[in-house]
């Protein structure tokens, strides 16, 4: 089974952006304990490299990737520090060329159908749709991914996906599995809010 398949498996990913990399493991520890063992560790903060190494390593059941990977350099650091997966809001062919290179699946962030069309061009599985309700929500993704159904480009839509519009996007046979940060905000890492954490990830995966 290859990592986007794993992804649908779970129906949602936690996308995560951790200050401390002394919160790394009892974050993973708090989305193991609701049932959702997986994440999407965004370059955002410097400790990025540092928490996918440090749950790659202790915790080696769960299913890391990085996000927000803009550079061809942070490509080479996720896959280094054990991302299995790697995703960015926008589209930038030569890091894709480059996590194709070096064997990274790479899932870029697409809003257009000219985005769409280049992430085929590079051989990507799966498409971030971002932002997702910004862009026009389930209703958006539906037209837009018509004309592409014959491919199986598949999608994760990310930006303003609650609990409240889970179920629409997961009704939609395209998408993969749905991204947010609602999950484990920044603030409640911060804060180790772990019980809130555990909860927010039993009650996405109730959702499902
Ligand atoms: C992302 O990076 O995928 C988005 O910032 C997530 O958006 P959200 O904060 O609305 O979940």
């Amino acid at each position: 089974m290859n990592i986007f398949d794993t992804l649908s498996n779970h129906g949602v990913v936690p996308v995560i952006a951790i200050d401390d990399a002394a919160d790394a493991i009892p974050l993973a520890d708090a989305l193991i304990a609701g049932g959702l063992p997986l994440a999407e560790i965004t370059f955002r903060t410097d400790a990025a490299s540092a928490i996918i190494k440090a749950i790659t390593n202790e915790r080696p059941d769960m299913i890391v990737g990085a996000g927000t990977v803009l550079t061809e350099a942070q490509a080479d650091a996720a896959l280094a520090a054990g991302s299995q997966f790697a995703l960015s809001p926008g589209i930038d062919a030569a890091v894709l060329a480059h996590a194709r290179k070096i064997g990274l699946p790479f899932a870029p962030g697409v809003m257009t159908p000219s985005e769409l069309q280049i992430a085929l061009r590079h051989g990507c599985e799966m498409v971030k749709f971002f932002p997702a309700m910004p862009a026009g929500g389930p209703a958006m993704l539906k037209n837009i991914s018509a004309p592409y159904a014959h491919t199986g480009i598949g999608f994760n839509p990310t930006g303003g996906v609650t609990p409240d519009n889970l179920a629409d996007w997961l009704s939609l046979p395209q998408v993969r599995a749905v991204g947010g940060t609602w999950i484990a905000t920044r603030d409640d890492i911060a804060a180790k809010n772990w019980d809130k954490i555990s909860q927010n990830a039993r009650a996405a995966v109730a959702r499902v």
